[in-house]
């Protein structure tokens, strides 16, 4: 191979094991050099002289990356090195997040009608892929950590008694690890669901980096699943939206999977995310267990030095994945969305916070020190708030015990009306309803609307938290099924 100049832009020299890198890294140089006048979209031309550099880097998968005709080959050859990396069978590179690989997924097994083991902790991408699918939910649910009121994974045992029960379901769907890091046995469950003929698949949509240190649980491929979904721009340093949706094709078709990951993507991907997508691979690959390494000490010795101050607890522990950084706030009494106003003052936006729990994401990105400062800043953050220490209370995502009147697909697609909130209890749901993050639906189409969920809503709405995807987020009023 000819050796390149370095490029700055590549700064570890990834594009030799990474194609749609390379691609990239071709097309926004000669974009760069104003080399090109593109007669095809995106309709930016590769100027910046219009809306700016609001458009920078951005380039065509197909088209830009490669000519129309050939960019499948360029894809093919990227996905494959991602599933071997994996140890798949099949791979795709997904520009909508999970979310989009979680559908896809839906839609790749059973027909509509059919069951499916799932648990009810689920991100709501899935279950509105229940509704593209048709698929019946049969809801297993986590236990939930007493001391710290969050859930923990769900139980082999809960898994096979619901496969036992209904003997006709096609899939187990598993999110795991949890929204908070914790991890089930998912061996356990690849050896029920397959003990049952049917296959495992995991929403892992944080936990891309899993598998790639000794210290890390495996990932979901690795422990025996099918399939798996992950978020690249969660856990690994990719474009936001990138993800990957991974499979082995003993129990999945792989044509279907095509077909089912086709149906609702873009037909024109960005080269900028599939590339950044291959990159992170190739980074994984070159470097996974040295970052993850620095990643597992820096997480390490925050929550050590988190547990230090009075009141504030951590989520550890052998049911723990050690990347995550999980804060309970409840012995300090302070309320954790003013720790969170303080300390996106300060520059470091976490990914969630609500009364009782802070949760930052730290990556492969973050160094030891990083981590150590972010933990300081945070610490200071909670003294400033102190309060009385007060009871934790578990957050409705985590304890909705939904009674499933209709399934998903034909309450989303039944007639429905608006009634004020009161007249709604007792009533099916048309519409999900989620506080975010977690994106947990604490109502979904479908289910009958109980005084409990309304409450619960309306509390995580009167702490300043966000009810999403609700046609009335003030909750004053609900969509109902007709009749
Ligand atoms: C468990 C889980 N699955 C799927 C998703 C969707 O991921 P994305 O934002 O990549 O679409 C999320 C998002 O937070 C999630 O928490």
């Amino acid at each position: 191979m000819t050796e390149l100049p370095a490029d700055p832009r590549d700064p570890r020299g990834l594009r030799h094991d990474a194609p749609m890198l390379a691609a990239w890294l071709d097309f926004t140089r000669q974009a760069e050099a104003d080399d090109l006048l593109p007669m095809s979209v995106p309709g930016h031309k590769q100027r910046q002289d219009l809306v700016g550099a609001v458009v920078a880097g951005d380039a065509p998968f197909y088209g830009g990356l490669d000519t129309i005709k050939h960019a499948d080959n360029l894809r093919v050859e990227s996905e494959r090195r991602a599933a071997e990396l994996w140890g798949a069978d099949w791979c795709r590179f997904s520009v909508a997040g999970s979310t989009h690989g979680n559908q896809a997924l839906a839609l790749a097994v059973g027909q509509p009608g059919q069951e499916v083991i799932i648990n009810r902790t689920l991100h709501r991408s899935l279950l509105l892929g229940l509704v593209l699918a048709g698929l019946r939910p049969v809801w297993v649910r986590p236990d939930i950590d007493p001391v710290s009121g969050l859930p923990a994974g769900v139980a082999v045992p809960a898994v096979r008694d619901a496969l036992a029960a209904h003997p006709d379901a096609c899939a187990v769907f598993l999110g795991d690890p949890t929204y908070v890091g914790t991890i089930s046995d998912l061996a356990g469950h690849a050896a029920v669901a397959h003990e049952a003929g049917v296959p495992l698949i995991v929403d892992a949509a944080w936990a891309a980096h899993l598998g790639f240190h000794p210290e890390l649980p495996p990932h979901a491929i690795a422990a025996g699943a099918d399939a798996m979904v992950t978020s690249a721009h969660k856990a690994l340093p990719a474009y936001t939206q990138g993800a990957l949706v991974l499979a082995r094709t003993e129990r999945l078709a792989a044509a279907r999977l095509d077909r089912a990951f086709e149906a609702t993507h873009t037909t024109s991907p960005t080269g900028s995310i599939m590339a950044s997508i291959d990159a992170a691979r190739a980074l994984l690959a070159a470097d996974g267990e040295w970052l993850c390494g620095r990643l597992i000490r820096g997480v390490a010795a925050a929550r050590k030095r988190l547990r230090e101050v009075p009141g504030v607890d951590v989520l550890d522990g052998p049911g723990v994945e050690p990347t995550k950084l999980v804060v309970l706030l409840a012995g300090t009494g302070a309320h954790g969305n003013r720790v969170e106003a303080a300390i996106i003052a300060a520059g470091m936006p976490v990914e969630m916070a609500d009364r009782d729990t802070v949760v930052p994401i730290p990556t492969i990105a973050d160094d030891e020190d990083q981590i150590a400062r972010f933990a300081e800043v945070l610490i200071d953050a909670i003294g400033r708030h102190r309060g009385a220490p007060r009871q934790l209370t578990v957050a409705a995502s985590w304890t909705v015990e939904p009674q499933t009147v209709l399934a998903p697909r034909e309450a989303f697609f039944a007639p429905n009306e608006t009634v004020p909130a009161a007249a709604a209890i007792g009533r099916v749901s048309a519409e999900l309803i989620a506080p975010y993050p977690p994106g947990v639906p604490v109502l979904a189409p479908g289910e009958l609307i109980t005084a409990a969920a309304v409450d619960a809503l309306r509390e995580v709405a009167a702490d300043g938290g966000r009810i999403a995807y609700a046609a009335d987020p003030s909750l004053h009023t609900f969509q109902v099924v007709v009749g």
